[in-house]
């Protein structure tokens, strides 16, 4: 049962990874199963939201009633959240978003030549959508996400601030890739709050929660 926390919000959210070509079959991707900003989706719309989730490429099911629009690129990420964030209540970024892409995508296969000398790429740097989002003019609800590796609570805190973000969750990154359950940190204004280990799916509705109270304060 998930209370009705969220009826007549309109929900955006960014999940899974990007994925930035270099040449027709090769690319630059983040590790992102895609399953928070899932679960997140089902748990957001399950509490009376209508929910749209921006995809990055992953074999997940769409959750019941929430609108899916796939993309490839953080490019084309930042384009779709800048379609619907004009009619977003709460932005939920979730992606791992590849913080680079190649300067120069070639249009052809890239071959290995007889000298073995391998190509020199030239990168250039994404977009980064939660902090565009954040500081327009009139942002909606901002949450954003955060792997670390360490130290956690110093890095937590600085993110949520220069991402000018509300609420940010945290956690200790490899532990949670591809997993069922997951340890995080919530890092607001007023501080610091561990959450206990939980699956994703109770974790995803615990945050809609925390989202849904928070966003009562601000109103
Ligand atoms: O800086 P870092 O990548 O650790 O920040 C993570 C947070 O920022 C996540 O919420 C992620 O979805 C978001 N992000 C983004 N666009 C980027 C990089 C990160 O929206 N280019």
């Amino acid at each position: 049962f998930q209370p009705k926390l969220l009826t007549g919000k309109r929900v955006l959210i960014t999940a899974g990874p990007t994925y930035e070509p270099i040449d027709p079959v090769r690319g630059l991707t983040n590790r992102s199963s895609g399953k928070m900003g899932f679960a997140l989706a089902r748990a957001a719309a399950q509490s009376g939201a209508q929910v749209h989730l921006v995809a990055g490429p992953t074999p997940l099911a769409t959750p019941a009633d929430v609108i899916r629009h796939d993309v490839q690129t953080a490019q084309q990420m930042l384009d779709a959240v800048l379609a619907k964030i004009a009619e977003t209540d709460i932005f939920i970024a979730v992606a791992a978003v590849s913080d680079w892409r190649v300067d120069q995508t070639s249009a052809e296969k890239i071959k290995k030549n007889s000298e073995f000398v391998a190509p020199h790429l030239t990168f250039v740097e994404n977009p980064d959508i939660l902090q565009q989002v954040a500081h327009l003019p009139k942002p909606p609800f901002c949450v954003g996400f955060a792997a670390e590796s360490n130290e956690l609570e110093k890095h937590g805190q600085e993110k949520r601030i220069r991402k000018n973000v509300p609420l940010l969750v945290g956690n200790l990154g490899p532990k949670a890739f591809g997993c069922e359950d997951n340890e995080v940190t919530l890092f607001d204004a007023k501080g610091v709050t561990p959450l206990p280990r939980m699956d994703k799916q109770m974790l995803a509705r615990t945050l809609i929660a925390e989202i849904a109270q928070r966003l009562a304060l601000t109103n």
